[in-house]
């Protein structure tokens, strides 16, 4: 029987976390290619969604409209519990016995809008969702971080120097209370040069799933 200390863990989902230019999209993109080269039934995926819930996400972060911090914890619980449970999400594609990888998910909420609106409002409004069976954390000082972002054209309204060590710090409270409820987290060293860090998530991927994907 399950213990009332531990979560539910969703298993073969696989989620990567980390503050703004982390790196996660690129890594992302890696696994992508390895299931496909190896022939693994898999679903990539992100939050926020391109789900109408998501796209309203990005209007807010793009600074198009203007929303309370409260509200947009609620989006993203919206478009999250959507992704999991709505059609071709995330449980029917595990159901189906594929592998899917989420770049962001509970742990994200629970660190920018802990950062935002306080802590209790995302922390209640996410509280249901099911934990990944394996989440990968990208640690990188927000300086560098922000330093790889500073090429784009327009940046998010998180993509600012004092967010971003906010939701550094919240990121270490928040792993550590999630892993004390049994979330298997593990984390890599995202400073390293891209190709060091690929083959870091691979071998923490390979250990967890039993597949090789090198
Ligand atoms: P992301 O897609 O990783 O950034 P981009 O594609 O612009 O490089 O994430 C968009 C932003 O959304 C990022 O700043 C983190 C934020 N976010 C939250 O604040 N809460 C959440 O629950 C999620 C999933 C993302």
């Amino acid at each position: 029987m399950q213990s009332q200390d531990t979560d539910f863990a969703l298993k073969n989902f696989i989620v990567l976390e980390g503050i703004d230019g982390s790196g996660t999209s690129t890594q992302m993109r890696f696994i992508e290619a390895a299931f496909k080269e190896k022939g693994l039934a898999h679903m990539v995926t992100a939050e926020p969604t391109g789900r109408p819930e998501g796209q309203l996400i990005r209007k807010i972060l793009q600074g198009e409209l203007d929303a309370d911090p409260g509200t947009v914890a609620h989006l993203f619980a919206s478009d999250r519990h959507q992704h999991l449970y709505g059609k071709a999400g995330i449980v029917e594609a595990l159901e189906s016995g594929k592998l899917v990888v989420c770049d962001r998910y509970v742990l994200s909420s629970l660190a920018y809008q802990g950062s935002t609106c306080g802590r209790d409002l995302p922390e209640y409004l996410n509280a249901r969702f099911p934990a990944p069976g394996l989440t990968i954390f990208f640690k990188i000082d927000p300086e560098h971080s922000l330093q790889r972002l500073s090429s784009r054209s327009k940046l998010e309204i998180y993509e600012k120097m004092h967010m971003q060590k906010l939701v550094d710090i919240a990121y270490e409270t928040t792993i550590a209370q999630k892993r004390s409820r049994g979330w298997k987290i593990e984390t890599v060293n995202a400073e390293k040069p891209i190709d060091q860090v690929r083959q870091e998530v691979f071998t923490i991927i390979e250990a967890y799933t039993g597949f090789t994907i090198a």
